[in-house]
């Protein structure tokens, strides 16, 4: 019999119940609001952001019945149920809170904040209000992640030893960009780093060993970091991140019996393959997400699966943990030290 993927078991749209969101940016948010609309049951109903123009437009574009004035109108409006932040990661820490002091679930953009601690004390907040609090870390919602699931499950991949991921792209330099900037949060770590970074701990956890080596630039923005991972089960994870250089942005897991492969961009809706045996195998079996013309477009399944979590009364997601989001957090904060230190040093 040939090898055959198992198949993705998602909730379906139209059979969760539509929340009322509440955003809070109108940049990244442009692309999220269109896929929910296109693709999902859920509905944006207000927005806030800085410039009242450009909001006004982005309302009006998204069919958005209301602007609010700032940030506190919008989480305390009765009218929502749920908040998406979707402002620069310095800001997420401030406006989570906000909404889940105003009984609000919140679904925040990646990363959740700037460091581990406020993760956890964002994570802990919403916990306490009993409100669903998650990072839109939308690679885990991705039918391609449940099949991956599944297949870990299964243990098909005997014991797995490796995991590699990267995401890098080159981004010339522009000194008011959130990505150089550091006021804003700037450096490859917190903006790109986190996928690689969440993918490995999809798969294997909370590392028990740290390495990271990489390159600052203006500020002292991290701006390339290469990270080995250790878990006490044996198995590493070697990450590349980079706002420098024209990586392939793909994923892998190697084990015992065999592999898996995700095709480019791994953190999107792409491929996956599972390949049993090794380098010399031809036994494989692929599954490719052609649904949409936009990687972004995918942005929708994290928020169907949000909005069915808030209907089963939960508080953290079951496929990203609070503990696995902060975990994340610490990786991120040990390798951004680690490569400060080092251009200290060397300087
Ligand atoms: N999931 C993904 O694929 C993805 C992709 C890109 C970014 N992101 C994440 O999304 C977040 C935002 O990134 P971005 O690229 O959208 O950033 P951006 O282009 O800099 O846009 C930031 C948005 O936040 C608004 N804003 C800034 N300060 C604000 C404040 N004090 N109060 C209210 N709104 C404020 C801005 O409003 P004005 O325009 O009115 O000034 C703008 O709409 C980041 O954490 C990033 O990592 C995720």
């Amino acid at each position: 019999m040939p090898l055959s993927l198992p198949v993705p078991n998602l909730p379906d749209p139209s059979e969760v119940p539509s929340l009322r969101w509440g955003v809070i940016g109108t940049s990244i948010a442009d692309r999220w609001v269109s896929a929910i609309h296109t693709y999902t049951g859920q509905r944006a109903v207000a927005v806030t952001a800085r410039d009242p123009k450009k909001t006004a437009a982005f309302a009006t574009a998204h069919g958005i019945e209301t602007v609010h004035p700032s940030v506190e109108a919008l989480v305390t409006d009765p009218g929502i149920d749920a908040v998406y932040v979707a402002t620069p990661h310095p800001l997420h820490r401030e406006q989570a809170l906000a909404a889940i002091a105003a009984g609000k679930h919140v679904l925040i953009e990646k990363p959740i904040a700037m460091s581990a601690e406020e993760a956890r004390e964002i994570t802990d907040a919403g916990r306490a209000a009993g409100v669903l609090v998650t990072e839109a870390m939308w690679t885990r919602y991705l039918p391609q992640s449940e099949i991956m699931r599944r297949i870990l499950a299964d243990g098909l991949l005997g014991d797995v030893h490796l995991v590699t991921a990267d995401f890098g792209f080159v981004f010339p330099y522009e000194p008011t960009h959130r990505l150089w900037n550091p006021a804003l949060g700037g450096g490859i770590l917190l903006d790109a780093g986190v996928y690689p970074i969440s993918f490995a701990a999809s798969v294997l956890g909370t590392p028990e060993h740290i390495t990271a080596e990489g390159d600052t630039g203006p500020g002292g923005v991290d701006t390339r970091a290469d990270l080995l991972l250790s878990y006490r089960s044996g198995a590493r994870a070697m990450i590349s991140t980079s706002m420098v250089t024209a990586l392939p942005v793909r994923a892998a897991i190697a084990g015992s019996a065999g592999r898996i492969d995700i095709g480019s961009p791994f953190f999107g809706p792409s491929s996956i393959t599972l390949t049993l045996g090794d380098v010399w195998s031809s036994e494989s079996a692929s599954w490719a997400d052609g649904r949409f013309a936009a990687v972004h477009d995918g942005l929708g399944y994290q928020v169907t699966a949000f909005a069915s979590y808030v209907a089963e009364g939960r508080t953290e997601s079951p496929v990203h943990t609070h503990d696995d989001i902060v975990g994340v957090m610490h990786v991120i904060d040990t390798a951004r030290q680690a490569i400060a230190e080092f251009a200290g040093a060397s300087a």
